[in-house]
C-alpha cells in the first residue's frame, strides 16, 4: 500500500493538498546512517487545525516536530508552509512557536522578561516587547506574576509562561511537545482546556504531542498516530478510535480483541476463523479472498448472547476467569477456544457472572473491524 497516499485519503474532498497550510512530504531522518527514526512521514495540516501527534516512546514524535520547527534537518523529505518550502530556513525565520517538553526557560530572567525574549531576537522596540509580553502574560491569567523568576513560579505557572512565549510573537504554527506531562491529573486538565482556549482565541494551526491517548482524543481535530517511525493512521479523533486502520493502533487507542482471520468472502463481511472453527461476521472489505486478516473487536461491543441464535455466526463459547469490577461496568477476562477474550458489560444486567462458568458471547458485525495482520 501506499503509504502517502493511504494518508492523503483521509482528507476530506474539501481540504485538498493545496489548501494545506503545513505540509510534510516524505520525511525520513537517520541519525546513525543505518535506522531511521522516522521513515515516509507525510501529512498535510490544514489553516488553523489543532493535530495530534500520538504514539509511544521512540517513535519518532519529536523528531518529526523538531524537523517542522527547523531544529533538526530531515535526511529526505520537505516541509512547506503555504506551499513554500521552509526546509532550509533556520527556525526563528519559520514563525513557528514551539513549547519543549520541559519548557526550558532562562532561570535568571522574570516571566515578562521571559516572554519578552522572542520578540527581542525579532528586534521589536522595547517598549513594544514589554507590552505585548504583558498582553499575551494577560491573557495566561499571569498578570500578577510578570516579575516572578521561574523558580518562583508552580509548574502550572511555568507551563503557561513557556506557552506565552511561544504565543508572543503570533506564530503561524504552534508547536507543542508534550507540554502537559510534568504536571500532576487536575493541573494537566486545566491546562488542556487552557490550551485549547488559546487555539480558540488565536485560531493557530496547533501541533500537539502526546503519548497519552485520553489527551488526544479530547484536544484534537485530527490524530496522527506514530509508530516506529512511521504515520499508521491520521484521521479525526473519533474515527482513530471507531475506525482504527492497523493492529498497532487498535491496540494503542483503546482496548480490543483480535482474532486472526482468512478472508472468505470479504465483500459479504465473511472471514474464516480457523482456530475458532467458524467463519465470523465483520464488516466488508476490498481485501482479496485468502488474505490473512485480524479481526477486531471491542471489549464493549461484545455481549452475552441471551437466547443462542443458531444462525448468528458470531457465537462464541466464553469461559470466564476474572472479572475486574469498575463501579458502573465489569470486565470480563476469559477465552473462548483457548484464545484471550476481553468483554466490558454494564454492572446490574440480568446475568450473574460466575468465575469458572461458561457463557455464549457475540458481536454485531457492524463492530468489528478488519485490519492487516501484523
Ligand atoms: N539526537 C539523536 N541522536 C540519535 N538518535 C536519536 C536522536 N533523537 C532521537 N533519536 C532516536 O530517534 C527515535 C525517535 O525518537 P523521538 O525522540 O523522535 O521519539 P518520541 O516519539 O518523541 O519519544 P518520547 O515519547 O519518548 O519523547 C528514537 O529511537 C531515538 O532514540
Ligand atoms: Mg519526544
Amino acid at each position: 500500500m501506499n503509504e502517502a497516499c493511504a494518508l492523503r485519503d483521509d482528507l476530506s474532498p474539501e481540504a485538498d493538498a493545496s489548501a494545506a497550510h503545513l505540509s510534510l512530504t516524505g520525511l525520513r531522518k537517520t541519525f546513525d546512517g543505518k535506522t531511521f527514526a522516522i521513515d515516509a512521514v507525510s501529512l498535510d495540516i490544514r489553516e488553523g487545525e489543532f493535530v495530534t501527534f500520538l504514539g509511544p516512546s521512540g517513535s519518532g514524535k519529536t523528531t518529526t516536530l523538531s524537523i517542522v520547527a527547523g531544529f533538526t534537518t530531515p535526511t529526505e523529505g520537505d516541509v512547506r508552509l503555504r506551499g513554500a518550502s521552509v526546509v532550509d530556513m533556520p527556525p526563528h525565520r519559520r514563525n513557528m512557536g514551539m513549547v519543549f517538553q520541559n519548557y526550558a526557560l532562562f532561570p535568571h530572567m522574570s516571566a515578562l522578561e521571559n516572554v519578552a525574549f522572542p520578540l527581542r531576537m525579532r528586534r521589536v522596540s522595547s517598549h513594544e516587547c514589554i507590552t505585548r509580553a504583558r498582553r499575551i502574560l494577560d491573557v495566561v491569567g499571569l498578570a500578577d506574576h510578570v516579575d516572578r523568576l521561574p523558580k518562583q513560579l508552580s509548574g502550572g505557572q511555568q507551563q503557561r509562561v513557556a506557552l506565552a512565549r511561544a504565543l508572543v510573537f503570533e506564530p503561524d504554527v504552534l508547536l507543542l511537545d508534550e507540554p502537559l506531562s510534568a504536571l500532576d491529573k487536575n493541573l494537566r486538565e486545566q491546562m488542556q482546556l487552557e490550551i485549547k482556549r488559546l487555539h480558540k482565541t488565536f485560531g493557530m494551526t496547533t501541533i500537539f504531542v502526546t503519548h497519552d491517548q485520553s489527551e488526544a482524543m479530547t484536544m484534537s481535530d485530527r490524530i496522527a498516530v506514530f509508530n516506529a517511525g512511521r504515520v499508521e493512521q491520521f484521521a479525526p479523533a473519533l474515527d482513530v478510535y471507531a475506525a482504527p486502520a492497523t493492529h498497532f493502533v487498535g491496540t494503542f487507542v483503546g482496548e480490543s480483541n483480535f482474532f486472526d482471520v482468512t478472508a472468505n468472502d470479504p465483500a459479504a463481511g465473511r472471514y474464516d476463523a480457523s482456530a475458532l472453527h467458524r467463519t465470523l461476521a465483520a464488516l466488508p472489505t476490498a481485501h482479496p479472498r485468502g488474505s490473512m486478516l485480524s479481526l477486531m473487536v471491542r471489549p464493549e461491543s461484545l455481549r452475552i448472547a441471551e437466547t443462542a441464535d443458531a444462525e448468528d455466526p458470531n457465537l462464541l463459547d466464553f469461559e470466564l476467569a476474572g472479572i475486574v469490577d469498575y463501579g458502573s461496568s465489569l470486565l470480563l477476562d476469559g477465552r473462548c477456544s483457548g484464545q484471550r477474550v476481553r468483554m466490558r458489560v454494564p454492572r446490574g444486567g440480568r446475568t450473574a457472572y460466575r468465575e469458572g462458568a461458561r457463557y455464549r458471547i457475540t458481536w454485531h458485525p457492524e463492530d468489528a473491524h478488519i485490519v492487516p495482520r501484523p
